[in-house]
């Protein structure tokens, strides 16, 4: 027997680089827009509303459709099946029809011989409209009582009571931004026409099923004449997880009146004018607590602006509702959470999916007891920190069971020396006149589900070819988080075999079909879960087969480093498949995981919708200029919990990008609308997201070393929205900064906090 030559070492828990990598950097990667395009190709633009709320009078297509290279406009009227959009709450109509609810509304498409064409030409399309009044604020909405789903209110013990008894009392509101997603390739479809009325469909979409769904449900098909593929994303951040569905819903339906493949590629001023954004939300609160920071009581509305339909803010709100604790025990409270109807763009999922929002009101409320009790913020922060044993149920009756608050905040408050450097920047603004410092260690504990608990569930493919080469193929998305190369690292160490065997290729609703959206963190979770199970049929079969020959048990066959081994004998994973081939084994087979563990009631808001927490906590530290307001960040230290990591350079790669993002939403990302609800920051030239030229100086980010608590994949967290929150504390430093500037016990400082809203806080 020989041994083998080379011992390779598992492919989980290496930086392998991500399967793209060269692809990416070498501009070979195809998104949809790189696809070769069919011969007859028409393209699209979007006629749009430019009126939030009116009558749909009329529209006046004459001019466009004497415009060069136009072959046809479509509107309401061609929707050849339920002219409404299926989605949950069923409130959406494709094509606005008789009314208009935004400014940005799609009312039909201009089709023409190529992109520019089509846009020059619905520039010439005429709108009818008689204007009505514009409901854009929440403040406006709760008034109207314009909602998008009813308010919801979850309650624990007795808020009024406590907040009746509690030695001290605050009371505040605070406003706080949404967020473009800006994905680097935007929103884009291509939709293909194949024979007796099937459609292939290119989307760049987090959830293919959805659109797939959307898609046959306008053009009154059954599901499964349409199939949706993607290969990956330019990146999506949750604004593809609804959105991109209806761009190909738009673009199938142009195909199917022109009988044509159509393309429908939004540029970046439409994408921003036509797309759902983060949900902007307001607060008021009420909180009593005692001398020491314990909060005792405190009473909170959270209200949701969702724009002009529901889309996914029923769950968004919810999870936003869910969070409000962040890493605390809140004993007695009361939250009410509305859902508002505006008329503005429809928001959507973005990164957290509205647990940011839920958890920077308490942050807030945190800071501000600290310093009107003079005392430090974070050990106000730990006074009130979930326990074990005890204080360690949510306001939703779950238990917290994997709780290492305490110990990782206080291992990042030694290794970064927080307190030391609490002193230095206490001394460095007695000494400086203008430019004020200030420092924050803020905590996230955040929730890893779906909360609609059926989404928890995943299936994957795992083929093995004569060669003894892999392809995988799951119902997750590539999105630039690495999700395919997770998954080939777990099936290459499932069928031991070297990483460079396994292939993932695109998602395709024609492979593994009903997928869930990649969102909500859990795309390794689930698909990586259900690939291994995959894999592990197959090498289960392979052992029976090999056990037989050899006259050994099926557990004494290991397969290791694209090796196959028996107490009596070896031979190379190769060799092994090509005989089990010959012999008729099946060399492929399906696999499916579901969450355990995961329950709730939809309408107290109560059990236990999440399988597991994850982690984190950062220190940042900022300064301020009070002159002007700008501010920057100094130093940033990260400590994570993404359990035994699966691939260490990808989920740093998520802590640095999703802490940036967040960075990004509370300092210099401003969403402006004016007061006829026009969105005026449309383009990068006055929306900022964060540059190279903000990347902290100093940014150290280390992992907790511990494995998930609950069986989780390879032991591992997910990573791809936690850290997001971590910028929380970017947002804490400021107000800190600007409490020492002015002397202040409580600070206003609305997010995003840009130059312009600092220097208002100073005043
Ligand atoms: N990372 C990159 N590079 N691009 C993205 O679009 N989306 C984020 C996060 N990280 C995103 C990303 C969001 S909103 C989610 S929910 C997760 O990735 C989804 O992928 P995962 O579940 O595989 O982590
Ligand atoms: N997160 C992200 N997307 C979702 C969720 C969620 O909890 N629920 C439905 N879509
Ligand atoms: Mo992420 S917001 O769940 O797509």
């Amino acid at each position: 027997m020989n041994a083998p030559e080379k011992i390779l070492a598992p492919a989980i828990g290496a930086s392998q680089p991500h399967e793209s990598a060269r692809a990416h950097v070498t501009g070979t990667a195809t998104y949809i827009d790189d696809i070769p395009e069919i011969k007859g190709t028409l393209h699209a633009a979007p006629i749009l509303s430019n009126v939030a709320h009116g009558k749909l009078r009329g529209v006046d297509t004459r001019e466009a459709e004497a415009m060069p290279g136009v072959r046809g406009i479509v509107l309401a009227r061609d929707i050849p099946a339920d002219p409404v959009l299926a989605t949950f709450v069923h409130d959406e109509p494709i094509f606005a029809r008789d009314k208009v609810e935004f400014i940005g509304q799609v009312i039909g498409l201009v089709v023409a011989d190529t992109v520019m064409e089509a846009r020059r030409a619905a520039r010439k399309v005429k709108l009818d409209i008689e204007p009505l009044e514009a409901i854009l604020t929440t403040h406006d909405a709760i008034r109207a009582q314009s909602f998008v789903l009813p308010p919801v209110t979850v309650k624990r013990g007795e808020p009024d009571a406590a907040l009746a008894r509690a030695p001290h009392r605050l009371q505040g509101t605070l406003e706080v931004g949404g967020q473009e997603h800006f994905y680097l390739e935007g929103q884009v479809g291509y939709v293909v026409p194949l024979e007796q009325d099937q459609w292939h469909v290119y989307s760049s979409t987090q959830h293919p099923g959805e659109a797939q769904h959307w898609v046959a449900h306008a053009l009154g098909l059954p599901t499964s004449a349409v199939k949706v593929e993607c290969r990956r994303m330019g990146g999506g951040f949750g604004g593809k997880e609804t959105q991109s569905g209806h761009i190909v819903v738009w673009a199938a339906i142009a195909a199917k009146k022109l009988r044509r493949p159509v393309k429908l590629r939004l540029d970046r001023d439409d994408d921003f004018m036509v797309t759902g954004k983060r949900h902007p939300f307001t607060y008021e609160y009420d909180v009593g607590f005692d001398d020491s920071g314990l909060v005792t009581g405190m009473k909170l509305v959270l209200a949701a602006n969702c724009g002009w339909s529901a889309d996914l803010s029923g769950p968004v709100a919810d999870r936003a509702v869910f969070h409000v604790d962040n890493a605390y025990y809140l004993s007695d409270v009361e939250i009410v959470s509305y859902r508002c109807k505006t008329n503005i763009q429809s928001h959507t999922a973005f990164r957290g999916f509205g647990g940011p929002q839920g958890m920077i009101v308490t942050e807030a409320i945190l800071g501000d007891i600290a310093r009107t009790l003079k005392l430090d913020p974070l050990d106000v922060r730990k006074r009130n920190l979930y326990g074990i044993g005890t204080r360690d149920t949510t306001h939703y009756q779950m238990k917290v069971e994997d709780n290492i608050l305490e110990p990782l905040i206080s291992r990042l408050e030694a290794s970064c020396q927080y307190r030391a450097r609490r002193e230095e920047v206490a001394r460095f603004n007695e000494q400086s006149p203008v430019v004020k410092r200030g420092i924050a260690l803020t905590p996230v504990k955040f929730g890893i589900s779906f909360t609609a608990t059926f989404f928890n569930q995943a299936g994957a493919l795992v083929h093995v070819y004569t060669d003894g080469s892999v392809m995988v193929n799951h119902g997750g998305t590539e999105m630039g988080q690495g999700l395919n190369t997770k998954v080939a690292q777990i099936v290459a160490d499932e069928l031991g075999v070297p990483l460079e065997r396994v292939r993932v290729t695109s998602a395709d609703t024609s492979k593994v079909p009903n997928a869930s959206a990649t969102a909500a963190s859990s795309g390794t979770d689930l698909n990586g879960r259900a690939a291994q199970f995959a894999a592990r049929q197959v090498r289960e079969r392979l052992a029976r087969f090999v056990a037989e020959k050899q006259e050994c048990e099926p557990g004494q066959v290991i397969f290791a480093a694209g090796q196959v081994s028996t107490p009596s004998t070896h031979m190379t994973f190769e060799q092994l498949v090509d005989d089990a081939y010959k012999s008729r084994v099946q060399l492929w087979s399906d696999g499916f995981y579901k969450t355990p563990k995961i329950h709730y009631d939809k309408v107290t808001l109560t059990g236990r919708p999440f399988y597991y927490f994850a982690y984190g906590a950062a220190c940042t530290e900022v300064a301020i200029d009070t002159l002007t307001g700008e501010n920057r960040v100094l130093k940033v230290d990260i400590l994570h919990d993404v359990g035994h990591s699966i691939n260490p350079a990808l989920d740093l790669g998520q802590i640095e990008g999703g802490f940036v993002q967040g960075m990004g939403w509370l300092t210099t990302e401003e969403l402006v609308w004016t007061d006829k609800g026009y969105l005026a920051t449309h383009a990068p030239s006055t929306y900022k997201i964060p540059a190279t030229g903000d990347w902290p100086p100093h940014f150290k980010v280390e992992f907790w070393p511990e494995a998930n608590r609950e069986d989780n994949v390879g032991g591992s967290k997910a990573v791809g929205e936690p850290p997001f929150m971590l910028a929380i504390s970017v947002w804490e430093a400021l107000r800190d900064a600007v409490a020492s500037a002015r002397g202040a016990a409580t600070v206003r400082l609305d997010a995003p906090a840009t130059a312009e809203r600092v220097l208002g806080a100073l005043r």
